[in-house]
This record gives structure tokens, C-alpha cells and sequence, in this order.
């Protein structure tokens, strides 16, 4: 299976702009994609202005001609819906559809993604305009795949105009049905916010102090499906007018605006956009977890890398290249997470616009360049590696991850704003991806029955279904580590009573009557199998009902009493133990849960196996600036380079290897 049924091989390429070029550059251009061993570009992303200079007249003649000349030289196109920028005649005549920020201020055109999600007159348009891109070209033999709008809530997640109130009041309508509900969800009975209207509910504008925290959840929930509302409208006119060729749309790596739990479903296969900084050494780790998370979110299928960049890009306030080797690498590391696609933005360096300097697979200067010879060695290289293309990995260890519960634990008044999801989302993930242990995120509700080990970096919030989920999983068999903060409330933000964390108390065999956060830079230690270590930021007053203490503290007035605790297979941490000590605990937890590496590797040596129809590819990759020996565990062909390879391997700095077990 391949994610694109009329490519069968690893997709390659990238957001192609021609209209940025005279047609002559074209030719060029399709010359060089064959060379480079592209074979699917993007295109029509930001050209909604040229296909449809005014409102109701369409111009395709261009289209046309690009996606001939693409057919014609074996090539195919990802073709945009052209959406995500509305040309500025719909500003001008329906200016309502500009978004407004929580401080009432309007966005205007002159930039790109100037439109409120809920406008009808966006809307309305955008659906004009994909219907006559569907017709035009559902049958248009270069067409291999529909890219829906762009980076959905990328600079604009959410309006707060009026009709966007409206659109927030019809969802809580269906949500909730009567407005005592909502008042009761709300909690409203707090600082005399009772409604006694369901017009008086507004979207959370900018207010004197603390928002209700329950109606800034629910807004949070609202803005993520208008926006998943707008991707449906537009996949339902591609699957009418032209069914059969799948449909997805970029996401964003761990972007908190929408909850891709709930929008993978509705996409064929999902794509994303990794842009980890070249200059920032945890860059490789921030890669390799969105790629896991991409994989996770349609249960292990294979997954499109839409964007990366060749080079550098323009948009950070320094943007250092990539070194040589280094896009090479993380194109693999993707490959070796589930990615049957490499794609950039964009083919060709622009030379007017926001984004001229931003690196592309093409560069300013020309074919004479390292980026080029990179981008065109990376291409051939993908040419090789068919036999990867449709092999999953299958993790033991699964790492929960929800967005509602992201939504609510960064919401403001908490007891320590240091307290932020990805950071201990990373905290726990490191650990894993430094001793090769691969890991899938999951969703606190998904099954849970294929792993070994479940970790909660935290779940603040928890539905009773979720809480009901993890209790199976130790019940048959799991072994689940929760960390502090967890379990705090329900789905509408109100605390679990009980004791802390409620609904977990039982499982756990604790209860934390008292949180300890810590002061700015205040640390302490526990004891954790005869070593200290130190902890940062939080620590947990825990009284043990039935649970046996692991770590202790150290120090300060918590002294002697549990840090880390376990009840059989239920582990609590409460405390964010510094490096050393999560390895210590990761190491312990994978030892009890009988969790086994990939390979045994030395440090910076990344390795993952992908599988299935009786093939298993393993990746290498030499994250480190000098040579490194692997011991392979058996007997292997080289799929780069053709050649046998068993015993010890050596892998050159920043070097890659793709093997397949020999049958
Ligand atoms: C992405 C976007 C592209 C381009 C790129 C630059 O967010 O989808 O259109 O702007 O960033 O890095
Ligand atoms: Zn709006």
C-alpha cells in the first residue's frame, strides 16, 4: 500500500510556485525535478488570486498548462485547493471576513490567512472555488493527491468577531442542549457569570482578569472544530466531484490550536511540517517526536512529510543552515519513523515576497551549489528504498497525549505556570529515544492493549472513560507511570474530589493531599536505589495507602517521605526528577515492564525498525560528529549501497544505513 496509489515508491518533492516565474523557468524547472528524482510537487497552495482575479471568473489556462508539462515528464501533483490565502477582493467586499483578534483588532490582507474561520462569506467562497478545482481536474492525469487549504490555524487559530460568537453559541447549543447545562458546566455560580441568555455568551474576549476557565476550555474545543469544520466542506466537494484520489492537509507537529485526535480520522493519511531549528541540538528529538506522533495518529500507517526545508528558513530571528549531512539525516529519521514521503518547501528559492530567503531545494544560486547535490542525492537514495515503503513499527511503550487536557493544564491560576505540557511530554520522551526504546503517543481513551508500558507525563485532565481505560490496562497486565498533576479534574475543568489524584487514588494506592511546586530555581533531591538525584519545579506531599515508596526526598520539609511510588504495577512520580534521575526511573520502568530496545547503540546512534509483508528494515543514524560502531544482530543488506552486512557495522558522523534483515 502506498500512500498515493498512482506513485508506488517514496514520495518526492515539494511546494512547487510557478507562478512566481515566467513559463520558460518551468521548462527548466521540470528538467531538474527529474534529475533530483522528484516525483509529486505541491502546487496552487497560494494561488487563489491568479485562478480567480475576480470574484466569479476563473482563470485556468496557466494550470493548465503546469499540469500538462508536469504529466508529460512523469511527474505528479499534490494539487492545493488554493485556499488558505483569499485574494484581496473578498476583504473588499466582505470585510466581515476578516478575523479579529481577543482585543478586538482586525487582521487585514497583505499578508496571507486573513480570514475568520466561521465567516460565511469565506465560506462560501472557498467552496466556489474548490468545486470548480475539482471539476476542472478530478480526471486530469497528473493529479495524484488533493493538499487541502495549508497549515490550518497556523497564524490564525481563532476570531473572536461577532459572527464567530454566533458560530461558539450554536456549537454549545449542540454540546450542552439547555443553558442550565452550560451554567452548571461552566460552574457560573462563580464571580455572578450566570446566563440567562444564550445571547449574552460570548467568545473569551479580553476581560478585566481570570476568564472562566471552563468557557475558555470549551473555546479552545470550538476553535479547533470550526477549523476542522472548513477542512470536512472542502473534502466533501473533492470526495463528490472526485472520488478516488486521497485527500489530506499539513499538519503542524504538536500544534496546540487544533486536536489532531480528533481530525486525523477524517484524512486519508496524515502530513507534517517539521521545522526543527538546524542550530538547536534537541532539534533531532523535537524531529523524531512529531514524527511519532504522525505515525500515532492513524494507529502506525505510514505518513508525508509536506515540509521541510532544504536549508535554512527566513522566519526564526536567527536562521542558521543546515550543516552538511544534516537534512540528509533528518529526512531518514522521518523514513525510519513511518514517513513513505519526503517533501519540501519549496522547489525553487523565491526572488520577491515575505519568504525570499528562505532555503530551497533549488537556491539562488543555482545547480552549482551543496544543497542542490544534497536535495538530488537525497532523491536518488529514496529511489532505493521501495521495499520500506508501506512497513509500520510497532511500539511496546505508549506515551499519552491529549490535547483537552494540554488546553486545560496551561490555562492561567494553576499552582506553577513552569508546569507546561510539552516540556514534560519531552522530559519523559528523551529517556526512550536515547536508549532506542521506541515509543507511540496515545490517546488517554485509545486501546491501550498493544503496549507494555504507558507513561503520563500528565493528565491534569481525565474523563471517566480515560480513567476507566488506564485501570484495564494495569488490571491486564500494563504497567502505567503517571506523573504528578494528574487526574485533577473532569472534562469541564472542575476538580475530581476525593483526595487527589481521585480518580487514580485506588489504582495508585496513594492520596496527595498538598501540592509542593517550587519556588523559581529551587531544587531538592531524592533517593532513588541508593543514588541521589536532584528535582525540579514540583514535588507532591504523598501519603501511601497501600503503595510502597521507590524514591524519597532527600531534603527540605518534605524529607523521608515518597517521591516516587508504586502499588504492583501502578507508578506514581511526584516530582519532575532532573536528567539523570528520569534515566535511572525510565531504565527501571523498561526493565519491569520487560520493554526491549531496538538495538543495543551507543549514545547518538538512533535506531529504528520498520516491518511487515515479511520484510523488516532497520534504520541507523549517526546523530554524533565522529564515526561510531553498531554490533548488528544479525545478517543484513545494505539497501543504499547493495552490500552484505553482519558483526560490527561502521557508520561514518551524521551518516545513515538502511538495512534489511536477510530472509
Ligand atoms: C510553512 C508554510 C509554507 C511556508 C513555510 C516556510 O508553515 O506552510 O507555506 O511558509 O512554512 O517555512
Ligand atoms: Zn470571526
Amino acid at each position: 500500500m502506498t500512500l498515493v496509489p498512482k506513485i508506488p515508491h517514496i514520495l518526492y518533492g515539494g511546494d512547487y510556485n510557478p507562478e512566481q516565474w515566467p513559463e520558460d523557468v518551468w521548462r527548466e524547472d521540470v528538467r531538474l525535478m527529474r534529475e533530483a528524482g522528484v516525483n509529486l510537487l505541491t502546487v496552487g497552495v497560494f494561488s487563489w488570486s491568479l485562478i480567480e482575479p475576480e470574484p466569479g471568473r476563473y482563470e485556468f489556462a496557466w494550470l493548465d498548462r503546469l499540469l500538462d508539462l508536469l504529466h508529460e515528464n512523469g511527474l505528479f501533483a499534490d494539487l492545493a485547493t488554493a485556499t488558505a490565502s483569499p485574494p484581496p477582493w473578498l476583504a473588499r467586499r466582505n470585510p466581515e471576513s476578516l478575523p479579529l483578534t481577543r482585543d478586538g483588532a482586525r487582521l487585514w490582507p497583505g499578508s496571507r490567512q486573513h480570514y475568520c474561520p466561521s465567516s460565511r462569506a469565506y465560506r462560501e467562497a472557498a467552496a466556489g472555488l474548490v468545486e470548480r478545482m475539482a471539476d476542472r481536474y478530478h480526471e486530469h492525469p497528473a493529479l495524484a493527491l488533493w493538499h487541502v487549504n495549508n497549515e490550518y490555524g497556523c497564524h490564525v487559530s481563532a476570531c473572536y468577531c461577532d459572527r464567530s460568537a454566533e458560530h461558539f453559541r450554536e456549537w454549545l447549543q449542540a454540546r450542552y442542549g439547555a443553558l442550565d447545562a452550560l451554567n452548571d458546566a461552566w460552574g457560573t455560580a462563580f464571580w455572578s457569570q450566570r446566563y440567562g441568555d444564550w445571547e449574552e455568551i460570548l467568545p473569551p474576549r479580553a476581560a478585566p482578569t481570570l476568564r472562566n476557565p471552563s468557557q475558555e476550555l470549551d473555546w479552545h474545543r470550538f476553535c479547533s472544530d470550526a477549523l476542522l469544520e472548513l477542512f470536512q466542506m472542502e473534502r466533501g466537494i473533492l470526495e463528490r466531484i472526485s472520488p478516488g484520489v486521497p485527500i489530506t492537509t499539513n499538519f503542524m507537529r504538536f500544534f496546540k490550536p487544533c486536536d489532531y485526535w480528533r481530525w486525523a480520522g477524517h484524512l486519508d493519511f496524515t502530513a507534517d511540517d517539521p521545522y526543527p531549528d538546524p542550530g538547536d541540538p534537541a532539534g533531532v528529538i523535537e524531529r523524531a517526536g512529531s514524527a511519532d506522533l504522525m505515525r500515532s495518529l492513524k494507529s502506525g500507517a505510514p505518513w508525508l512529510v509536506m515540509e521541510q526545508a532544504a536549508n535554512a528558513v527566513n522566519w526564526r530571528q536567527r536562521n542558521v543552515p543546515k550543516h552538511p549531512g544534516q537534512m540528509r539525516l533528518g529526512s531518514y529519521q522521518s523514513v525510519a519513523r513511518g514517513a513513505d514521503g519526503i517533501m519540501y518547501f519549496q522547489w525553487r528559492a523565491s526572488k520577491a515576497g515575505a519568504e525570499k530567503f528562505h532555503s530551497g531545494m533549488l537556491p539562488h544560486a543555482g545547480t552549482a551549489t551543496r544543497t542542490w547535490r544534497e536535495v538530488a542525492g537525497v532523491g536518488a537514495e529514496l529511489a532505493r528504498l521501495d521495499e520500506v515503503v508501506g512497513t509500520r513499527t510497532s511500539p511496546e511503550v505508549a506515551l499519552l497525549f491529549d490535547w483537552e487536557s494540554w488546553w486545560a493544564l496551561e490555562l492561567p491560576s494553576k499552582p506553577s505556570h513552569d508546569l507546561q505540557l510539552l516540556d514534560q511530554a519531552a522530559h519523559w520522551y528523551v529517556p526512550f529515544w536515547q536508549r532506542n526504546v521506541a515509543v507511540d503517543f496515545a490517546h488517554p481513551e485509545g486501546d491501550l492493549s498493544r503496549y507494555r508500558l504507558v507513561v503520563a507525563p500528565n493528565l491534569y485532565l481525565v474523563t471517566d472513560a480515560a480513567a476507566e481505560n488506564l485501570e484495564r490496562f494495569v488490571a491486564g497486565g500494563g504497567t502505567l507511570a503517571l506523573a504528578f498533576f494528574s487526574g485533577i479534574v473532569d472534562e469541564r475543568d472542575h476538580i475530581r474530589l476525593g483526595g487527589y489524584p481521585a480518580p487514580f487514588r485506588k489504582l495508585l494506592g496513594l492520596v496527595v493531599p498538598e501540592f509542593w511546586p517550587h519556588a523559581e530555581g529551587e531544587t531538592h533531591e531524592v533517593t532513588l536505589d541508593g543514588e541521589r538525584y536532584p528535582c525540579e519545579l514540583w514535588s507532591d506531599w504523598i501519603e501511601l495507602e497501600g503503595a510502597e515508596a521507590v524514591a524519597t526526598f532527600a531534603d527540605g520539609w518534605l524529607a523521608e517521605r515518597p517521591a516516587v511510588a508504586r502499588n504492583g504495577s501502578a507508578w506514581y512520580v511526584g516530582t519532575q526528577l532532573a536528567p539523570a534521575g528520569m534515566d535511572a526511573l525510565v531504565e527501571r520502568l523498561v526493565r519491569e515492564a520487560n520493554v526491549t530496545p531496538t538495538i543495543e547503540a551507543p549514545p547518538g546512534i538512533e535506531a529504528v525498525r520498520r516491518e511487515g509483508d515479511g520484510r523488516s528494515v532497520l534504520f541507523l543514524l549517526n546523530h554524533t560528529p565522529s564515526a561510531a560502531e553498531i554490533a548488528l544482530d544479525g545478517d543484513y543488506v545494505d539497501l543504499l549501497t547493495g552490500d552484505e552486512r553482519s558483526g560490527a557495522l561502521s557508520l561514518d558522523a551524521f551518516d545513515v544505513a538502511v538495512l534489511r534483515a536477510s530472509a
